[in-house]
């Protein structure tokens, strides 16, 4: 139905802007922070706590049901099998869960742009690690990670697309370099702006939040594990939950569920889950090639208009390297980011200046407005 009702429309991108209700007030282009969420995942919500009022446990099952239903659209949205899929409540804890099985592994292989949720959790562990410094534009190139790539390196750890760069690496052919070793993504400045194949792109883990390019709000987030690796590598954190048959209640054994999903240790995030499931709805139903076709021409648009102005971009301009974060440099980007903010214009301060991350729902004639209070501004 859902598929139906949008393809049928005349202009598909106007229809799509009405269901985000922050482009009534605000210019928004911080996706890279936090996004809005739109219509239909609020809905998914509501009608959660609308059982949660009338029916309390009475729904236990069908919420449950629709936690596997979420599983099977998170699966097929970056090509896994849903028992590789688990759900967590944030980037940093699904890192975590990897780190505990990997940092004992040998040395991890990383660079110094990662957000820290990326690294912390390997830090704190005291795995070995090496940092590859990005080169101009926040470059990471391949053939330098290549001729560094030792015997030692046992995990490669990388975002797909940087925080403060808006750099994108190039998951297959990093893949096909990586040989034998693992490749744990943080997929957070990507998912829901790129489409993601975790089997062409040979990831081995992957890690995302729910709350910024997914549109799914806080307090969500997906891990995906490799079967292999569930196999072989065992929790270190386990909970009531972890257990192939939870309701056996069983204080003095714990016989692990074989699926991925052993690492939701206790009662699930209904809410979060059902916000994930409806974004994937949403964003599957658009198609995520046009949403990342969408992404580009908006930030085409905005790079063009910023180099009228003279106004130095910093990300990459590589095609393959572009990412839905555009970078501009600025001497005071606090103060430049406090006057946005202060018109309803929404950006953050990272990296070498301002971060303007834009979405689908977006128009050239927001950005074009943007460029224009900037233009006052600088
Ligand atoms: C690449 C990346 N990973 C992780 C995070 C934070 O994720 P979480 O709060 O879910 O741990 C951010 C936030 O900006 C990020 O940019």
């Amino acid at each position: 139905m859902f598929l139906g009702t949008y393809f049928s429309m005349s202009s598909l991108w106007s229809q799509i802007r009405k269901d985000f209700l922050i482009t009534d007030k605000y210019l928004y282009f911080d996706h890279a922070a936090g996004g809005p969420v739109p219509r239909p995942v609020r809905e998914a919500v509501e009608q959660y706590y609308r059982e949660q009022a009338e029916e309390a446990d009475f729904a236990w099952m069908k919420w449950v049901q629709r936690r596997e239903e979420v599983r099977q659209k998170a699966a097929r949205f970056i090509g896994a099998d849903p028992s590789e899929i688990t759900f967590t409540s944030s980037t940093s804890q699904g890192m975590n869960y990897v780190a505990e099985l990997l940092a004992s592994q040998g040395t991890v292989l990383t660079n110094t742009s990662e957000f820290p949720s990326s690294t912390v959790p390997w830090v704190w562990r005291k795995a070995k690690m090496i940092w590859q410094e990005p080169e101009k534009n926040g470059v990471l190139p391949l053939s330098h990670l290549k001729t560094i790539l030792t015997p030692e390196i046992k995990t490669i750890l990388t975002s797909f697309v940087q925080y403060a760069t808006g750099f994108r690496q190039d998951l297959a052919k990093l893949s096909a370099i990586k040989e034998n070793r693992f490749l744990v993504v943080n997929a957070t400045q990507g998912f829901g702006a790129f489409p993601i194949d975790v089997q062409e792109m040979k990831i081995d883990f992957l890690v995302t939040n729910s709350y910024k390019w997914l549109l799914a709000g806080y307090g969500g987030g997906i891990l995906y594990l490799r079967k292999a690796w569930l196999e072989k590598f065992a929790p270190q954190t386990v909970g009531w939950r972890s257990a192939a048959d939870p309701e056996k209640m069983d204080n003095r054994h714990l016989e692990l569920n074989p699926d991925a999903m052993r690492y939701e240790l206790g009662c699930p995030n209904f809410p979060g889950i059902f916000a994930v499931g409806a974004a994937i709805d949403y964003l599957t139903a658009i198609g995520m090639d046009k949403i990342s076709k969408r992404i580009l021409e908006l930030t085409d648009f905005l790079i063009q208009g910023l180099d009228q102005m003279g106004v130095e971009v910093a990300s990459s301009r590589e095609p393959a390297h572009r990412s839905g974060i555009v970078i501009f440099k600025s001497q005071d980007p606090k103060t430049l980011w406090k006057k946005l903010m202060a018109e309803g214009i929404c950006v953050s301060a990272r990296g070498e200046g301002i971060r303007v991350a834009p979405h689908f729902y977006n128009t050239e004639e927001e950005l074009g407005r943007f460029l224009k209070a900037l233009k006052r501004f600088i």
